[in-house]
């Protein structure tokens, strides 16, 4: 693998055809025809980070000609083209062409977040009686992992080839004490696009000391392709419940049901109906920004959300073992980011739903845990699959 890696390195462009992919494929050798003619994987050099590291963009195509680009900077989806009911190919995520203006600035564009996806209040937990206190980004509190989570390191990569898949391995060792997180996490994304147009999160970890782990992906979809604001999207949540926030965002420890609030979204409503409502938690979020408690979430593999755009017929469903989701309807968003093509981002143009635990479970005992031990393994799941109608 290693002399792969190195010739990746050497070279501008390099186009690896599903069923040769040579060393990464050793182990499951897949014929041609068992992965339809057309699924590839494309690698090429995208830049260097601020660190000097090296950053590689992989192309994913998979049989019905789905792709989706994914970088080795911040494991961040770049771009995702998916048919509409005319079978007409559009990129539904945003995101910027290139790295550097992810690194100039970002809003956790397509990144996966870590070590811990949302916040924990002040930056503090306690932990087998120790206390640790985290880098703080978010006012007084720790947001997405903190100053340099995740979002912003580069991963090691490995070309991934399944029957029905071709993906990418992301790994990334973040370090004991690593933004005041203790253990030494080893933490591996590995991304598939399916012939069953799915984009399939895997997620792991292992740790050497006891730490909260909850990583999540924080892409922005906008399923018009971008030819208007979000707000039309029909939203369907499998939840009953959600964790209410104060001023600050941080769950008061509630499961509150969501019933007679425009919190319901057990059947599909327009994300913008009931958003300018005078709800207090709409008013804290700047419209929605917040954890829904899925219903049988964190016990089974369950749609957790589905999004369909009326204009185009695009669908997006979402499936997960995880036991919550945030749905955040791009309330930061407001016209200042000129994103990919030149295109401003208007407010409210991108919406994410970000499959994870309750954000500040290291501070809400009566959350479902977030605490990885040594010994243990982390491993979740989410599956975003897009059709059209
Ligand atoms: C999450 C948070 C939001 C915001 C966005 C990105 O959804 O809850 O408050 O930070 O990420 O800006």
């Amino acid at each position: 693998m290693l002399k792969l890696r190195s010739q990746y390195l050497g070279l501008a462009l390099i186009t690896v055809v599903a069923g040769g992919l040579g060393c990464a494929s050793k182990s499951r050798q897949v014929s041609g025809s068992q992965v339809a003619g057309a699924a590839n994987i494309d690698v090429k050099a995208f830049g260097q980070a601020p660190d000097g590291k090296q950053v590689r963009l992989y192309s994913l195509r998979n049989a019905n000609g789905l792709t989706a680009d994914i970088m080795t900077y911040g494991a961040i989806v770049v771009s995702l083209r998916t048919p509409d009911r005319k079978g007409q190919m559009a990129d539904i995520v945003l995101g910027y062409d290139n790295l550097q203006e992810y690194i100039k600035i970002s809003p956790y564009f397509g990144a996966i977040v870590g070590r811990y996806g949302n916040r924990i209040a002040k930056g503090k937990f306690t932990l087998d009686g120790a206390e640790y206190t985290l880098a703080t980004n978010n006012n007084a509190n720790h947001l997405h992992g903190g100053i340099k989570g995740f979002d912003k390191v580069v991963w090691d990569d490995k070309p991934v080839q399944r029957p029905d898949a071709v993906g990418v391995r992301l790994s990334y060792l973040s370090k004991d004490g690593e933004e005041g997180y203790p253990g030494n996490l080893k933490a591996t994304v590995t991304y598939l696009l399916t012939n069953k147009n799915e984009l399939r999160i895997e997620y792991e970890a292992t740790t050497d000391k006891a730490t909260p782990v909850n990583l999540t992906h924080h892409g922005y979809f906008n399923l018009t392709g971008g030819q208007r604001d979000i707000l039309g999207h029909v939203l369907a949540l499998n939840a009953d419940r959600f964790t209410p926030v104060d001023e600050g965002l941080i769950p008061t420890g509630e499961l509150k049901a969501v019933k007679d609030t425009p919190m319901d979204f057990t059947k599909a409503t327009a994300i913008g109906a009931r958003i300018a409502n005078e709800h207090q938690q709409l008013k804290f979020g700047g419209g929605y920004d917040h954890n829904w408690v899925l219903n049988k979430g964190g016990k089974e593999m369950t749609v957790a959300a589905r999004v369909s755009e009326p204009t185009t017929g695009r669908i997006m469903e979402i499936r997960t073992v995880e036991p919550g989701i945030q749905f955040y309807s791009g309330n930061f968003l407001d016209g200042t980011i000129t994103g990919k093509g030149g295109r401003v981002y208007p407010h409210r143009w991108g919406f994410c739903l970000e499959t994870q635990h309750y954000p500040d479970s290291p501070n809400k005992p009566n959350f479902p845990s977030t605490i990885l031990r040594p010994g243990e393994k982390y491993e979740t799941t989410t599956i975003y699959r897009f059709s059209a109608k």
